[in-house]
């Protein structure tokens, strides 16, 4: 089993969580943790020695798109419900516990797919404080259908059996999801299972998370360097605040700066990282380079690959120069590792292929630290203001590895550069002073290769066209355009008009993803 936490405090609560390869496996541990308990997820085939070394106070058995007769099906160690400790088992888990259990599991007639309402009809633990109807998130096709052995909690229509408790052993099953949003007393079961049923206290907070993540990375690290590159957003700036605390001016860390960076982007990383932090910081300049790959380029994807590659190239050149650096850290979010088909059960399905130009092919000989592999972006985010990251950075919008590149629509040049910056500053000035950078998920201004006949003054002109793109989003797979008000909109045209040479168009981009994307190119 990898073991993610082999430095947690011995004295700190923690529940494990098994992966049996379920999309929201890794959101069970998020809403645990929520909750104030640590939360691990680990391997569904973890031994009962292996789980018991981590003295946990309960386990959970997450959901997976198997059958639990399908050959391969995975399974867990019979041996771990009598550990000692309540388990809870969810969905799939629940199934196989059932079947480990002496119940029976089968193909439903009713496949679930969504919303159901289940009625509770026995509160006292699990669903103490759950109203005795209320909306739960099913997706399952097979089901429990004989509980010998249980106790039944709660049912729905087309699922008699939609949580049981073991009459001997410590044991709760539940078919539904309380871990999504859409069981909207979902947080409320996990809470009770943990607080009622566990008997954890609650003590944990990111603090915590932060100081074992600085023992196992001084741990792993020794007395060795580790080289972090910099990219001006929140993972890659919490990365390299994580590792100064843990290891100081061994830590060095690598800006790009590839000129195609929005404005005051380079002096933000460096007043934070050199001057407040007092980090080594290495800042390539490479403007040059990269803007020469790009002439005459005005293909999307292969402007990405020319970026990728200088990009690969001028970090080198610059790493090489560090004397001593054995390890290289990155900012991998959980989200990117389960994206990625790398989850613990190693059955999640591979749902994104990543565009990440900020990517280091591992030929460069350094071995990875990846501090946040475990967390969802706003816990990153949290991660980042316990270390005393600047509001800015903790709250940044993400911004894509080409940068503005894809943002120039057609041919990149300095000067359009130069005027798409001047744009986007003044449209996120008016939505950070309407208070809606927080609000919004991401908001930038493209330069359309579109001139466009306008009058000034009592002259025509014929310029430039700016589009404003504003959206939001949990997970960036999908995006609604944001209904930014008009005042603001009006505000944001008339300063770029009036201020920018070269512009006298904006239009506003009213189109959500899918079926565009967020980006234009
Ligand atoms: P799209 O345009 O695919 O964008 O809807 C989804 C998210 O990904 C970002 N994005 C990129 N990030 N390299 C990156 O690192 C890229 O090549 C790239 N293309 C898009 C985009 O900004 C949005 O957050």
């Amino acid at each position: 089993m990898t073991n993610p936490r082999s430095t947690i405090d011995p004295h700190a609560e923690v529940v494990l969580v098994l992966d049996f390869g379920g999309q929201t496996a890794q959101l069970i541990c998020r809403r645990i943790r929520e909750a104030g308990v640590l939360a691990l997820l680990v391997r569904p085939d973890a031994s009962f020695e292996e789980l018991r070394a981590y003295k946990p106070k309960g386990l959970v058995l997450s959901g997976g798109p198997a059958s639990v007769y399908e050959p391969g099906a995975p399974r867990c160690d019979p041996a771990i419900f009598d550990l000692g400790v309540p388990v809870l088992g969810i969905c799939y888990g629940m199934q196989l516990a059932a079947l480990l259990l002496g119940g029976r599991v089968s193909a439903s007639g009713h496949r679930e797919f969504g919303r159901a309402t289940v009625r509770i009809s026995d509160a006292s633990d699990l669903f103490a404080t759950v109203p005795e109807s209320t909306t739960v998130w099913m997706s399952h096709g097979d089901q429990v259908d004989r509980a010998d052995g249980f106790e039944v909690l709660a049912s729905t229509l087309t699922c008699p059996i939609a949580a049981v408790r073991h009459r001997g052993k410590r044991f709760f099953g539940v078919q539904f999801h309380p871990e999504v949003t859409h069981t909207p007393h979902g947080t409320d079961i996990l809470r009770n299972f943990v607080y009622e049923v566990c008997r954890c206290s609650g003590a944990w907070t990111m603090a915590d998370f932060l100081e074992s993540e600085v023992e196992r990375v001084r741990r792993v690290v020794g007395d060795k360097r580790v080289i972090c590159g910099l990219s001006g957003g929140v993972d890659s700036s919490v990365v390299a605040a994580l590792l100064h605390r843990a290891i100081g001016d061994r830590l060095s860390c690598v800006f790009v700066d590839n000129g195609l960076l929005r404005k005051n982007e380079r002096a933000l990383v460096e007043s934070t990282f050199r001057d407040h932090f007092k980090i080594d910081l290495h800042v390539a300049d490479a403007e040059r380079p990269f803007l020469a790959d790009l002439t005459g380029v005005t293909d999307p994807q292969e402007k990405r690959r020319r970026i990728g590659h200088r990009f690969i190239e001028v970090f080198n050149s610059v790493a090489k120069n560090i004397d001593g650096a054995e390890f290289l850290a990155q900012g991998t979010l959980y989200p990117d590792v389960i994206e990625s088909g790398h989850g613990h059960a190693g059955t999640a399905a591979g749902i994104k292929l990543h565009h990440n130009v900020g990517g280091l092919p591992a030929e460069l000989g350094f071995k990875l630290i990846e501090p946040l592999r475990e967390l969802f972006k706003d816990e990153a985010r949290r991660l980042g203001s316990v270390l005393g990251l600047p509001d800015a950075l903790v709250w940044r919008h993400p911004f894509p590895g080409p940068g503005l590149a894809v943002r120039v629509l057609g041919e990149v040049t300095k000067p359009k550069l130069d005027v798409l910056r001047d744009c986007d500053e003044i449209l996120l000035e008016e939505v950070v002073a309407a208070d809606l950078y927080r609000k919004t998920s991401q908001v930038f201004a493209v330069l359309l290769p579109v001139q466009s006949v306008g009058v000034m003054g009592d002259g025509r002109t014929y310029e430039s066209t700016i589009a404003v793109r504003a959206v939001e989003t949990q997970d960036f797979m999908t995006a609604d355009w944001s209904r930014l008000p008009y005042e603001v909109l009006d505000r944001v045209s008339r300063r770029i008009i009036n201020e920018v040479r070269g512009v006298n168009r904006v239009v506003y981009d009213i189109s959500s993803k899918p079926p565009a994307t967020i980006e234009w190119e």
